[in-house]
């Protein structure tokens, strides 16, 4: 318990001095409520096994995937969890309760694993389930489990739990996930809490002191109707994110080869813009040129971390096309201009709509074509987008209402 008050309040120090320092716009009040263990500052970064390989893994599998993270450059662009999704454990525990890693597929164990991983320099995470069996039904869950479990991934030095909701014998999510959140904290250990209950009880609204992170939809899957009725779904709560604790539309498709190229960059600006997660789901072991250039956006990567950790929304939609924006650190804006129609559309951004005070004269910057437009803009940014496809600026103002310095 002492060890636990200590974390607490090393955790609310190392958070409110974050507060006073890099959020300008909001007031502390609202930020008090959060998961104080210290993590999950800015969006989690990683790869995650479910969306490529679903139960079809091993010891190997992730062991590559860490080395690939690494080699491509991508670990050094923030890349760093490497988790493990459902079907990593033997389908009952042991005699005494303990969960235990599949035999035949991480025979090493998870301990092994973490050491590997933590030995390049990344973390690794580990997922169970608030209900009797994971969602797969292969391994068991933690539910009346949670302290053994969550001793378990910290003597294993697991960094991230993913936390889902299947097989909950019909008990509220309110009721299940307290326990395992209270479980992990006691460890001592700071452990990223990602808790999937997929939007069901509106999770954005009551579980910022339980998780780091939530999910807000149900799962996504490879194609175009999918992930972007998942990034509207996640819209309606933005104002709900923040430094601590992440609005979760789900994993990254980005490179398994359901959507174009266009999409994908759809995908990534608006889940970069979102504050979402931004958990790789392709098999990083053989990647396009194209998918690097999209998950490796350095551009748009900054935009996701950036310290404000203020969630973009939607400030303007016209039928089939719309504008998302979101304020940034340093009075910097950032703007998608979405074209969900089949034909190309001009899209306009005014001041009004992204919060710009009248007359402020800015300077764009396109962040997929990594060029700094020669025009500067005032009052409104318009663009042609092709079909199912964005364009992503990054907009710091040169003068704020054509009187005042910004202070950038
Ligand atoms: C649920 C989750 C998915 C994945 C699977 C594993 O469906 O939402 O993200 O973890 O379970 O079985």
């Amino acid at each position: 318990m002492e060890k636990y008050n200590g974390l607490v309040m090393m955790a609310v120090v190392m958070f409110c001095s974050q507060c006073w320092i890099d959020v300008e716009a909001r007031p502390v009040i609202e930020r008090r409520n959060l998961l104080a263990n210290g993590v999950g500052m800015t969006p989690p970064m990683g790869w995650n096994t479910w969306n490529h390989f679903y139960c079809d893994i091993n010891e190997t599998v992730i062991r590559e995937s860490a080395d690939a993270l690494v080699s491509s450059g991508l670990a050094k662009l923030g890349y760093r969890y490497v988790n493990i999704d459902d079907c990593w454990a033997e389908h009952d525990r042991d005699s005494t309760g303990y969960l235990v890693p599949k035999r035949s597929t991480f025979p090493s164990g998870i301990k092994a694993l973490a050491d590997y991983v933590h030995g390049k320099g990344l973390k690794l995470g580990i997922y169970s389930d608030a209900g009797h069996r994971t969602c797969s039904q292969t391994m068991p869950g933690s539910l009346g489990h949670e302290q053994k479990d969550a001793e378990t991934f910290a003597s294993w030095g697991i960094d991230y739990l993913k936390y889902d909701n299947c097989n909950n014998g019909d008990l509220k999510p309110m009721k299940r996930y307290p326990e395992m959140t209270r479980a992990l904290m006691s460890t001592g250990r700071p452990i990223f809490v990602s808790l999937c209950e997929w939007g069901d009880m509106h999770p954005a609204l009551w579980a910022d002191t339980l998780g780091n992170s939530w999910r807000t939809t149900f799962d996504i899957n490879d194609s175009w109707d999918s992930m972007i009725s998942r990034a509207d779904q996640n819209e309606v709560y933005a104002e709900h994110a923040r430094p601590g604790g992440w609005n979760d539309p789900d994993m990254l498709e980005v490179g398994n080869g359901g959507m174009s190229n266009d999409e994908y960059i759809v995908h990534f600006s608006l889940w970069a813009a979102s504050k979402a997660p931004l958990l790789i789901g392709c098999d990083v072991r053989s990647l396009t040129n194209e998918t690097l250039a999209i998950i490796g956006n350095e551009e748009a990567i900054a935009v996701n971390q950036d310290p404000l950790g203020v969630q973009a929304k939607k400030v303007r939609m016209d039928g089939d096309h719309e504008v998302w924006a979101g304020p940034l650190s340093g009075y910097r804006t950032v703007v998608v201009l979405l074209n969900r129609s089949p034909e190309f559309r001009t899209i306009t951004a005014q001041w009004d709509d992204i919060g710009l005070p009248p007359n402020t004269v800015v300077e764009v910057r396109d962040l997929w074509k990594h060029a700094t437009l020669e025009k500067r803009f005032v009052n409104e940014l318009r663009a042609d987008v092709h079909h199912h496809a964005c364009k992503m600026f990054l907009l710091t103002p040169l003068t704020l209402s054509g009187k005042d310095e910004p202070k950038v």
